[in-house]
This record gives C-alpha cells, structure tokens and sequence, in this order.
C-alpha cells in the first residue's frame, strides 16, 4: 500500500519543511513513512532534521555516471526514512531533475507513504515535479490572499496533471487572522478538505533552530498537537506499490511549464 503526497505551497516560507517532517513523524505512528526533499535548488530539510553533515544525498542520486545506490542517501532518524538534499549550487547544476522519477519509483517500492518537500513556485521542471509525480498535494498556506491564491495557482497545475489535493493546510495561524472567518470561505475554493490549522508556535522556531522536527522537539506544543490533528484527518489511500512505481516511471515529464 502506497500513496505519494507532495507538500506544496507555491509561496515561499509557508512552513512546506516544518510540515512534510511533522506530517511524517505523525503518520510514521500508523505507516512507513518516507520524506524527500526534492527542492533540489534551495534544500533544507536536512536543517530541519540534523542531517547538515549528511554525506550522500539526492543531489548525487540525480547525476547520472555516479556510483551511488538510492539506499546510500537514506536516513534513519525519528521514527523516519530521510532522504535529505545538499545545498551547493555545483551538485544543483549537475542534478538532472528526470532522474527524480526513478529514484521516486525505487522508494516507492518500500515504503507505505511518500511525502514530497516541494519547491516554493512553479516556474521550472525541477519546481514542478513532485507535484506532478505525487498522487495527491498537501497545500501548505497561510490565511493571507497572496498565500491563498499561490496555493489555488497550485491546485490549477496539479489538476492538470491529475493530480488532486488530499487536503490544506492552514500554517502559521495567529488569532487575529480570523481563520474562524477565512478559512469556511476558502474551502469553497479547494478541492479538498481543511485537514489542519496549525497556530504561529515559537516552538516550530525553535525546533528548526534545533535541527529537530516539530514533533521529536516539541510533541506537547500547540502546534504539535494541531499537526497530529492534520494527519489523522488525511485520508491515505491505499495504492499499489508495484502500480505506483510503474508510473513513476512513465511519468511525462514537462519540458515547458
Ligand atoms: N507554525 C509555525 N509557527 C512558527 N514558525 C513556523 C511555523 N511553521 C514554520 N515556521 C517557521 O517558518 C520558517 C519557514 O518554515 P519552513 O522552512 O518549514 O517553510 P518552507 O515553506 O519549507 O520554506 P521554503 O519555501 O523556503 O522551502 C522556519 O523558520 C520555521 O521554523
Ligand atoms: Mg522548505
């Protein structure tokens, strides 16, 4: 059984990271849960998840001619498989972003839940990938019109991919946004439920400062709480490991997005 989700946001800074790692440690409860990091171009997961000294990560999986096994730049930590992408320009110049798709059929073959870090925008094929390989996306957002609307641009995309949205996000909530108001309006716009409102928490700062995720930082915070409510309320569908790798792997991969 597997479901592939890419946790999206179009905007920057919504809390794409912070809720891929809590999402998983939350969901790692029931299922095998594996997280990638697949903004190959600006990559910080592994600061989220004490993994900056990683040696192999995905940017090496991604230049073709190397030695490397998809195995070698996975992780154990917190309850999770990790597979962390490095920082420099140099290994994000050489990665070729079509091998994403193999490497994504390889660990679909192994794991009951695959969760995507999606790039912030949609303005390359890098950027658009996860989305397009990933069943469904989780949208990240806040309860502001720019956010708001970054995340309906990517709905339209995934759409068109056929890929639906398992369910929104709300991140950093602070109460006077009035989320009580926002967020009835804003479901009428997505085509998936509200999973989660997650409050603006010192502690997801702290966390990050930490190199910990959320949920092995802080499992009592507010903010914690409020994703462990999110997970249960996702609903994971129960694929076929074998089919999923397969298409994968005859996934289409846009040239022009
Ligand atoms: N609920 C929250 N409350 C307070 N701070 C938060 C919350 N969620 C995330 N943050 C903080 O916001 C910052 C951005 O979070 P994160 O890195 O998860 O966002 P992102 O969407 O992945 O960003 P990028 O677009 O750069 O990849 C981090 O410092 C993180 O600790
Ligand atoms: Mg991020």
């Amino acid at each position: 059984m597997v479901e592939a989700f890419a946790v999206a946001s179009g905007k920057g800074g919504t809390g794409k990271t912070t809720s891929t790692l809590a999402l998983g440690l939350a969901l790692a409860e029931t299922y095998d849960v594996t997280v990638v990091d697949t903004d190959t171009g600006m990559a910080n997961l592994l600061f989220h998840a004490g993994l900056a000294d990683a040696d192999v990560t995905l940017h090496d999986l991604l230049v073709g001619g190397r030695d490397v096994d998809v195995a070698d730049a996975c992780y154990e930590r917190f309850g999770l498989t990790v597979v962390p992408c490095g920082t420099d320009l140099a290994g994000f110049r050489e990665a070729d972003p079509e091998r994403l798709r193999d490497v994504v059929a390889e660990l679909a073959a192994d794991t009951d839940v695959l969760l995507l870090d999606s790039p912030a925008a949609l303005d390359s094929t890098a950027s658009v990938l996860p989305i397009v390989l990933a069943d469904r996306v989780v949208l990240v957002t806040q309860p502001t019109v720019p956010a708001l609307s970054d995340a309906l641009k990517v709905q339209e995309y995934a759409a068109s991919y056929g890929t639906g949205v398992a369910g929104v996000l709300f991140n950093k909530v602070r109460p006077a946004d009035g989320i009580e108001r926002i967020a009835p309006k804003a479901e009428r716009y997505f085509e998936g439920p509200i999973v989660g409102t997650v409050p603006d928490d010192d502690a997801a700062r702290a966390a990050r400062r930490a190199g910990r995720p959320l949920l092995a930082y802080a499992p009592d915070s507010p903010a914690a709480s409020a994703y462990y409510d999110a997970a249960a309320a996702l609903d994971v569908g129960g694929g076929d490991s074998g089919a999923l790798a397969d298409r994968f792997r005859s996934a289409v991969i846009p040239e022009e997005v």
